[in-house]
């Protein structure tokens, strides 16, 4: 097992064809059964090796976005442990662009599933501090890249029925998709049944209470209130603001949205209060990510 960066959070690996491995991932994150986890590849031949069918978006898909943060639904090849997809007839697989994530696919020449290496339902890590931080010594191996590039997770698409349909929003806005194939079903509403199956509501949350605000008020006097703000700000009285993107850029914005929540969670604040990005491009990743968070 080994916990690795990739270009959108770093992952905790092990080889996809050893159940066994695979069981250690769900007991260190402490992470249910029924959540499958995705199996990351070199190329997209090997992801497609994987699959029982490649209908011909997924090769579209492939050649537009892999290596790079897009994550396919398709059905799974028997050769796949069912611990993998918890039990489910399909499998999610991407071909992550990270140089490091690269060499390790490489060097181990074999697929390795990874869910993102932090505790259940808790904020994804960006960096290799992030990963000890979270879970210690549990992971016998942490491999430094850096901070992550995307810093929010792939996006993940099912290809199972006729008409593709959005799982989760990510790192590759559903415009770009739609500029490739077309139209995607995408009526992701976060209050209903997960799409998929460890969306669960209450997902990436800090200890420290989060809330969405429309207008963030000054606070009153007798809390500390932390202020998570996508653009630059003039708000004033918060005892500590964290501003994602100082030209207001969505793409900067998701890169230092884990990051900025893990400082304001550490800085013992009684709440802390978040805006809410423009509905277009990476600002549905940065919404249903916060959203999440806000659930308890
Ligand atoms: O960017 C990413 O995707 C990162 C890096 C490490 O690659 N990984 C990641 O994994 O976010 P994780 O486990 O945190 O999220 C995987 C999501 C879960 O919501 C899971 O339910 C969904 O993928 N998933 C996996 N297999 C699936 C399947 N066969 N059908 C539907 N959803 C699936
Ligand atoms: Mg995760």
């Amino acid at each position: 097992m080994v916990a690795f960066p990739t270009e959108t959070v770093y992952g905790l690996g092990a080889v996809a064809f050893d159940a066994l491995a695979v069981a250690r991932i769900f007991e260190i994150k402490g992470r249910p059964h029924f959540d499958p986890l995705i199996v990351h590849v070199a190329n997209a031949e090997l992801a497609f090796d994987l699959c029982q069918s490649e209908p011909s978006l997924a090769s579209r898909l492939a050649e537009a976005f892999w290596p790079g943060p897009l994550t396919l639904v398709l059905p799974k090849h028997p050769s796949i442990p069912d611990i993998v997809t918890a039990g489910l007839p399909s499998v999610a697989v991407r071909v992550p662009s990270h140089p490091v994530a690269q060499q390790l696919l490489a060097a181990v020449a074999a697929p390795l599933a990874a869910p993102s290496a932090n505790r259940f339902g808790r904020i994804s890590p960006t960096t290799a501090a992030h990963v000890y931080n979270d879970l210690g010594n549990d992971v016998p191996m942490i491999l430094d890249g850096g901070s992550c590039t995307q810093g929010i997770e792939s996006t993940i698409l099912s290809l199972l029925e006729k008409r593709p349909q959005l799982l989760r929003h990510g790192s590759v806005s559903l415009e770009e998709i739609q500029d490739v194939i077309g139209e995607v079903e995408s009526n992701i509403d976060p209050t209903d049944r997960p799409l998929s199956p460890g969306q669960l509501p209450s997902h990436y949350a800090p200890k420290t209470r989060l809330q969405f605000v429309r207008d963030a008020a000054p606070p009153g006097d007798s809390e500390r209130v932390g202020l998570l703000a996508m653009g630059p700000t003039l708000a004033s009285g918060y005892a500590a603001i964290e501003v994602l993107s100082e030209s207001g850029e969505l793409r900067e914005a998701a890169c230092n949205l884990f990051a900025a929540l893990r400082r304001l969670d550490e800085r013992q604040l009684d709440r802390i209060v978040c805006e809410f990005a423009p509905q277009q491009g990476l600002g549905n990743a940065i919404n249903d990510r916060l959203w999440r968070g806000c659930q308890r």
